[in-house]
């Protein structure tokens, strides 16, 4: 996937609607994750408006060169008291993303997941609380789980089907107990299926996205899980980040939590062939057995989003796609002249 090549046309749109959405200028701020997918673009951005930028991260599914130039980066695990004091001195804002990301691991590896996903989230929700630094945490889309509400607002129930889910909700539940007991200032962001540039799919937990882009550039078939029927509300990182950082700007009180989606459905089937559209490449697809736990249909809705942030993520998938594989096309080119069976796209965006 693409590398880093801040500042974008992209970061540089991103650090004028952020500043109209009235983040402080000059602050100093920690992004956990943030050599990550999520958390880089979002260290970009916030070094781009010119504020410090410290990323903590273990670098076990993120990556060096994610990291932009002027953030000082902590190696070290976000479940770990000392590091994560460390971390949050002189810090004026939190952004939380350390996570194992992928459902499918933290079914396989709960132990190892629940400690990094859980005890790491109230690792940072203790520590803050020590120094009333506010915290805008990831939790996701997948706290709903087994509600087949279409869509879903943030006061559907919630029914976790997975690990992960699990995690992210009892996420939420301690950001309540540490706004309740300590008035930390949280804002929990409910993430749905989030993909652009910078998506890793170098592991079968990836994101579905990357994971399509990368086999159909490598001629290689899709595998859809199941039958291809499941729905996902796909949203551009480029508008996900200008929602995490509007979050930081303005937390309404108590432990606030929000979806982060377009309101739009699109199943794996139709990911599967919109992507062979634009890529030109003709992809040869296979069925695999449906994952467990994976949830059915998973369409958010927006107004809440709207209300209190003024905003609903605008890239269309068509758009996203394009100026993902945009990049993805450009980097492969450049990095070995590879041979490429993948169609140049159509002009990507600025
Ligand atoms: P990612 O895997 O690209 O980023 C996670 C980052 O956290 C990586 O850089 C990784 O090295 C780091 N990390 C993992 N364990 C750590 C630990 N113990 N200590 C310190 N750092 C650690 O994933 P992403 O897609 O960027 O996800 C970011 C956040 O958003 C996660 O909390 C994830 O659960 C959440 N989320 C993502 C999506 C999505 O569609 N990508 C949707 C909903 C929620
Ligand atoms: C994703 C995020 C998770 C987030 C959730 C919110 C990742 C890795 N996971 O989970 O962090 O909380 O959205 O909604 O970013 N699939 C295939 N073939 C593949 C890969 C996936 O058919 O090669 C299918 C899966 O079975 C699933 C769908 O595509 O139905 C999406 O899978 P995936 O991208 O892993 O995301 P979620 O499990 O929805």
């Amino acid at each position: 996937m693409a590398g880093r090549t801040s500042p974008t046309p992209m970061s540089r749109s991103l650090a004028e609607s952020s500043t109209r959405a009235g983040l402080p200028a000059r602050l100093h701020y920690l992004v956990t994750g943030g050599c990550g997918f999520i958390g880089s673009h979002l260290a970009d951005h916030l070094s781009a408006l010119g504020h410090r930028v410290r990323v903590l991260d273990d670098l076990s599914t993120g990556h060096l060169e994610n990291l932009p130039d002027r953030a000082e980066l902590v190696v070290g695990d976000v479940a770990d008291e000392a590091t994560v004091r460390d971390a949050m001195r002189d810090i004026d804002g939190c952004f939380h993303l350390a996570a194992a990301a992928s459902v499918a691991r933290c079914n396989a590896e709960a132990i190892l997941t629940n400690r990094i996903n859980l005890a790491g989230t109230l690792t940072i929700l203790a520590t803050a609380a020590r120094h009333a630094i506010p915290v805008v945490y990831a939790s996701s889309a997948a706290v709903y789980g087994a509600n087949p509400a279409t869509p879903l607002a943030e006061s559907s129930e919630t029914r976790p089907l997975s690990v992960y889910a699990a995690d992210k909700l009892a996420c939420e539940l301690h950001a309540a107990v540490a706004s309740h007991l300590h008035h930390v200032p949280t804002v929990g962001l409910r993430f749905f299926n989030v993909y652009g540039p910078r998506q890793d799919p170098a592991s079968p937990y990836s994101g579905v996205i990357s994971i399509f882009a990368d086999r159909l550039a490598s001629g290689q078939s899709l595998v859809v899980y199941g039958d291809g029927a499941q729905v996902r509300d796909f949203v551009f990182v480029g508008d996900v980040v200008d929602v995490i950082v509007a979050a930081m700007a303005h937390r309404p009180s108590g432990a606030f939590v929000c979806n982060v989606c377009t309101g739009e459905g699109t199943t794996i089937l139709a990911l599967a062939k919109l992507l062979a559209e634009i890529t030109g490449v003709r992809a040869e697809i296979r069925h695999g057995a449906a994952r467990a736990g994976d949830v059915r249909i998973s369409i958010g809705d927006p107004r809440r989003l709207a209300q209190v942030y003024g905003r609903v993520p605008k890239t269309t998938l068509r758009e996203g796609l394009r100026e993902l594989l945009g990049r993805s096309v450009a980097v492969r080119r450049s990095a070995a002249s590879a041979d490429m069976s993948l169609a140049p796209p159509e002009a990507s965006r600025p």
